[in-house]
């Protein structure tokens, strides 16, 4: 099977033949975005079997910045961010009917993209962390040894790089070789963030990635997003008006499989557009 690769950031090592400058596209509908965009969603209509969960969804997604999904529980943001790395090809049933997603102007859903590797470049982080029941050490390589990377030193360095990345690593480099599961709620999911950004993704996507923490390892978490925007383009879901706030450039608001909204974070919060979407941030429903 040829598989079409999805051309990759200057940073990457990687052979990449031909970048293309933008995936952006003059003179489409779709809800503006000022930066370089990376993810293009163009007319998605999303199906479970056969109910419609997105309709017409259209956003621009810039490269690394930190964009929020916001909007009443069911609104579809989940089901938004696993289209982003084919995550809903895992549920039976499920179909785009219509509309495209790029990303760096590749149709992620043509039938030459390998899922498996669209999602290496998008990673994902849960809203329950997740650590195997494995080391904290083989936690973090798991994705590079089922790349075949067995180098002890490389594997070595890339432990400590994500560690740091993922401001865990003083916490727990005197006891790599314990269990993930031993670590606390905040400790695990910063784990889970490490393991994501262990295999060089563009973009991590995160759902509700701090719903189960405490005040304490949330802010910590949500440092950690403010850090790794230099390096990775970031997705969020989040109930948190506040959070939503603190750590995105752009929200889109939904509702009830409807993107009303998309703008900065600033506009969204401070003077959006719509009534709808006022009405959600101030928290009279919702
Ligand atoms: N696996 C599934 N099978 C069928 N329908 C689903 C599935 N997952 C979600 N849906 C439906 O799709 C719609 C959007 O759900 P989704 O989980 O994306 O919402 P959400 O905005 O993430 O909500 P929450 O804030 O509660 O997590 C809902 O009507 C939901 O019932
Ligand atoms: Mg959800």
């Amino acid at each position: 099977m040829v598989t079409t690769e999805i051309p990759m950031d200057t940073r990457s090592k990687s052979s990449v033949t031909s970048t293309p400058k933008s995936a952006q596209i003059s003179g489409s509908k779709a809800v503006g975005a000022v930066g370089k965009t990376l993810i293009d969603i163009d007319h998605v209509d999303f199906f479970y079997g056969e109910n419609q969960a997105l309709f017409d969804i259209n956003m621009k997604i810039e490269e690394k910045k930190v964009t929020a999904l916001i909007g009443p529980s069911g609104c579809g943001k989940s089901t938004l961010l696993r289209c982003l790395n084919r995550m809903n090809d895992l549920i039976d049933g499920t179909q785009i009917k219509q509309g495209t997603i790029t990303v760096r102007g590749v149709d992620i859903n043509s039938p030459e993209v390998d899922p498996i590797e669209l999602r290496k470049r998008v990673g994902m982080v849960f809203q329950k962390s997740n650590p195997f029941p494995k080391s904290i050490y083989e936690n973090i390589t798991y994705g590079l040894r089922l790349q075949g990377e067995n180098n002890k030193s490389k594997l070595d360095e890339v432990v400590e790089k994500s560690l740091r990345g993922a401001a865990l690593w003083d916490e727990v480099k005197d006891r790599l070789d314990a269990s993930g599961l031993g670590l606390s709620g905040g400790q695990q999911q910063r784990l889970c963030i490490a393991r994501a950004i262990a295999v060089e993704p563009e973009v991590i996507l995160m759902d509700e990635p701090c719903s189960a923490l405490d005040p304490v390892s949330t802010s910590k978490v949500e440092e950690l997003i403010h850090d790794l925007k230099a390096q990775f383009t970031i997705i969020i879901v989040t109930h948190n008006m506040q959070q939503a706030a603190r750590v995105s450039d752009r929200t889109a608001f939904f509702y009830m499989g409807k993107l009303i909204e998309y703008d900065d974070t600033q506009i969204i919060f401070m003077k959006p557009n719509h009534d709808q979407t006022e009405a959600y941030v101030s928290g009279r429903f919702g």
